[in-house]
């Protein structure tokens, strides 16, 4: 049966569907109904920045190790909840039910790290440069903070928002994709219920993209949001970057991704191209760090392409509840567009990796796909071999299961290729050179660099961002993101019981500057 969701504001659903209601199908069995959305516009967005605001003073009062407390609780109740939850992401998005438990462990591991925040939040003790006088650091939260995240990661990546934004004495709103609203109000439920949270230190928001960017306009104008945090497309991220910029804001961008694998001349072929069917066609390839392009050296090109062709022809693809690399497309509009990337292909480059192109179907088959292939929006993966650097191909990320294959000569074109698309998210190189490992870390414009690893997968207790058009430089998880959520304050106690000026009563010694041995 359909769940029904809605917008929650200040603890209560919003009644009614200002922005429509909205039908959503399991995308591996489009004849099932998984949701029914009410969608609320851009006033359900201002109320619910009202919310967040007015809630934020007695929230950031509750000390900090209390606050970190209901963190752990969190993290115990989604542990608890732990299948119920994957098993939600699974039939909501169709990210096969192993990749999902992982996605809800991301969680679990993001309250871990941070219930100990709480009796953390360290400040520092500063000396200064007169007698009688103290100086400080304080870590203060930012105040109401508006989080908009895609669907792709429905409950891990929002957790990475919510858990520090909540620990450091923030108030959110939260707008996940329409696509994905049932685990976003699971989850929602889950942090209200475990955190004890109080009306208005958490609110949903479920609206599409315009309304959003008008009610996020409107609630910066109105001075009610003071920090942005927004996960998808680089196109949406300029226009909230643009629109945060001109507020005075730096927004946390996390954007796109054109992740390249380098294969060296000395890799492991086996583990390379392993690394390569993960990154490239898990969650059909629709995470930011999927595979983007693979690099591999002329001298192995062709025996790795075989081998790679031959691991993506026996993957198994279909039913996200059973045993497969990837089930179907997360939602209708992530179908057309992976449509619009096939058209692509052009003739200088040739395909591999499947029986066919396009969506699977019974006229268009895949040998072993596991389930109907009719019953939802399943797709071949491709690997389309002789990309050039001024393809569209090479250029620009292809959310969907395609991957790209250029070949190099040496190792500076390797890295000359690895960054010349502009984005800057994550990039792996597989080799055993340790010269290259260096070279390559020190030459990547990627804010992620695996080394015989791939470029998905990263663990949720490193700084996890990208630069150029994979975001502004922002960082999240681990230590780092404390500084989207917190703002450092400076404080000087002077009790001397006299005006100290800094700078000019400051003693001196007399140095003997003459002095020679
Ligand atoms: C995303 O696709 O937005 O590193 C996040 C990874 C996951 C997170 C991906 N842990 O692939």
């Amino acid at each position: 049966m359909a769940r029904s969701v809605a917008s929650i504001v200040a603890g209560q659903p919003v009644a009614g569907a200002p922005g429509g209601t909205l039908q959503r199908p399991n995308p591996g069995r489009t004849a099932e109904l998984v949701t029914e959305i009410s969608l609320g516009d851009a006033s359900t967005f201002v109320e619910a920045a009202q919310a967040a605001k007015a809630a934020q003073r007695s929230w950031a009062d509750v000390p900090a190790p209390v606050r970190g407390s209901a963190i752990g609780k969190i993290g115990r109740l989604v542990e608890a909840n732990k299948d119920r939850l994957a098993r939600i992401v699974t039939e909501e998005i169709g990210k096969p039910l192993a990749e999902a438990l992982g996605e809800v462990q991301e969680i679990i591991d993001t309250c871990d790290f941070f219930l100990g925040e709480g009796r953390r939040l360290y400040g520092q003790t500063v000396p200064s440069e007169m007698p009688d006088k103290q100086l400080f650091t304080f870590r203060n939260p930012v105040g109401a903070v508006a989080v908009i995240t895609a669907g792709n990661f429905p409950v891990a990546v929002p957790a990475w928002y919510l858990v520090p934004a909540l620990v450091t004495g923030n108030t959110v709103v939260w707008k996940p994709a329409e696509y994905a609203a049932a685990s976003a109000k699971a989850l929602f439920e889950l942090f209200v219920h475990g955190g004890g949270l109080p009306d208005g230190v958490l609110n949903l928001v479920l609206a599409d993209g315009e309304q959003t960017y008008a009610g996020l306009e409107a609630s910066l104008d109105a001075g009610l949001v003071d920090k942005v945090g927004f996960t998808g497309s680089t196109l949406v991220g300029q226009k909230i970057g643009a629109l945060c910029g001109s507020h005075l804001q730096t927004p946390c961008l996390e954007l796109g991704g054109k992740n390249p694998q380098v294969v060296t001349p000395s890799a492991n072929l086996d583990l390379a191209v392993e690394g390569a069917l993960f990154s490239g066609f898990g969650t059909a390839g629709q995470r930011c760090t999927s595979l983007g392009t693979l690099l591999v050296h002329e001298s192995v090109h062709e025996d790795f392409l075989a081998r790679f062709d031959t691991a993506s022809r026996a993957a198994r693809i279909g039913d996200a509840f059973e045993d497969v690399l990837y089930g179907p497309m997360l939602d209708e509009r992530f179908a057309r567009r992976y449509e619009t990337f096939l058209g692509w292909i052009k003739d200088h480059h040739s395909t591999y990796g499947s029986d066919g192109i396009g969506r699977i179907t019974a006229d268009n088959p895949r040998k072993g796909f596991v389930g109907d292939p009719d019953a939802g929006m399943f797709y071949h993966p491709v690997i389309v071999d002789g990309v050039r650097r001024d393809d569209d191909l090479f250029l620009s990320e292809t959310f969907g299961p395609i991957v790209s294959v250029a070949t190099y000569r040496d190792f500076d074109e390797a890295l000359d290729l690895a960054n010349a698309h502009g984005y800057g998210l994550s990039a792996a190189i597989y080799t055993s050179d340790p010269h290259e490992v260096w070279s390559f870390r020190r030459g990547i414009s990627a804010g992620m660099v695996s080394v015989n690893n791939t470029t998905s997968g990263a663990e949720a207790h490193l700084p996890f961002g990208g630069n150029g058009k994979s975001g502004n430089g922002s960082r999240q998880s681990g230590q780092w993101v404390l500084d989207q959520f917190t703002r450092w304050q400076s404080m000087n106690w002077d009790h001397s019981g006299r005006l100290q000026k800094a700078q000019m009563d400051v003693a001196a010694l007399e140095p003997d500057m003459a002095f020679r041995l």
